[in-house]
Order: structure tokens, then sequence, then C-alpha cells
């Protein structure tokens, strides 16, 4: 995995990526940026009008867990969990309902950086 600092991204990209549902349907453009889709199956901030409920709530998530600083040793454990959640749910449970993000090619590594600043970084709406 990189270098602890350089996985987070910005928080602003994450937060489309998650509530685009793009790249996952037949009416999609050939080239278009793929979305992660994760409103569809979870809640992610206090704003959302509509999210699905098949996931956890993932409002407060670096919060509830204490991150305060995403960077520090402290955070390690969260934050590599939270990548490899998100890279290959089924790594972590066989039976997850969770599309394999990275490990389908769906999301890239760079998309995927910018959705664990929007679950992360304490500026982000998510830890509001
Ligand atoms: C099809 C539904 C679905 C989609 C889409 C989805 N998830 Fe999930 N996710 C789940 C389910 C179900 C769980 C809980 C069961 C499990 O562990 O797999 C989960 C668990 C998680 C967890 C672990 C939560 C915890 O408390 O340990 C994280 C983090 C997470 N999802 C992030 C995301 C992100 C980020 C996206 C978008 C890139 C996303 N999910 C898209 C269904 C989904």
């Amino acid at each position: 995995m990189a270098e602890q600092r350089q996985v987070l991204g910005d928080w602003k990209q994450g937060e489309a990526i998650a509530q685009s549902g793009r790249g996952l349907t037949w009416t999609d453009t050939a080239g278009a940026a793929n979305g992660g889709n994760c409103y569809n199956c979870h809640q992610i901030s206090k704003e959302e009008i509509s999210f699905g409920t098949i996931g956890p709530s993932l409002y407060n998530y670096g919060k509830i867990r204490g991150v305060s600083d995403p960077a520090s040793a402290a955070a390690k454990p969260i934050v590599e969990y939270t990548w490899g959640k998100i890279w290959n749910a089924k790594a972590y449970n066989a039976c997850s309902n969770m599309p394999r993000s990275g490990h389908m090619g769906n999301l890239t590594e760079q998309q995927i950086q910018h959705v664990m600043a929007l679950l992360l970084d304490p500026a982000s709406p998510v830890n509001k």
C-alpha cells in the first residue's frame, strides 16, 4: 500500500464519487469516469435526502473511530481497514453485498483516495 499520508485524497472529489452511480448502468457512455455508488447502500452525510440502507451508515465514520489525524500512527489500523474494505469488501466478509470497487476496477486508486478522505478527513462533512 502507498505511504499513509498519500492514501487520503480530496473529500470534495470523494463526495462526488460517492454520490455518483455512473459506470454501473447500461446507459453510460464508454470512457466516462465511474462513480462509487456508495449512497445507494450507505448514509454518508446529514444533508442527503435519500440513501440506501443495505450497508451501515457511514455518517461520522472517522469521528466515531476517533480519527483526528488520519496520517498518525494511531489511525493506521482504521486507515488500512477502510482501504481494504473499499478495495475488496469480500476480503473481510465473503458474503458481502458491497461491490469490490478496486479489485473489479470500478474505481481507480486515486478515486478511492478521494473516497477515503470523505470518510476519514476531519474536515469532511461526514465527520461534522
Ligand atoms: C450494494 C451495496 C453497497 C454499495 C454500493 C457500497 N457498500 Fe459499503 N457496505 C455494504 C454492506 C452491506 C456493508 C456491511 C457488510 C460488510 O461488511 O460487507 C458495507 C460496509 C462498508 C464499510 C465498513 C463499515 C464498517 O463499519 O466497518 C465501509 C467503510 C464501506 N462499506 C464503504 C463504502 C464505500 C466508500 C462505498 C462506495 C465506494 C460503498 N461502501 C458502496 C454495502 C454497499
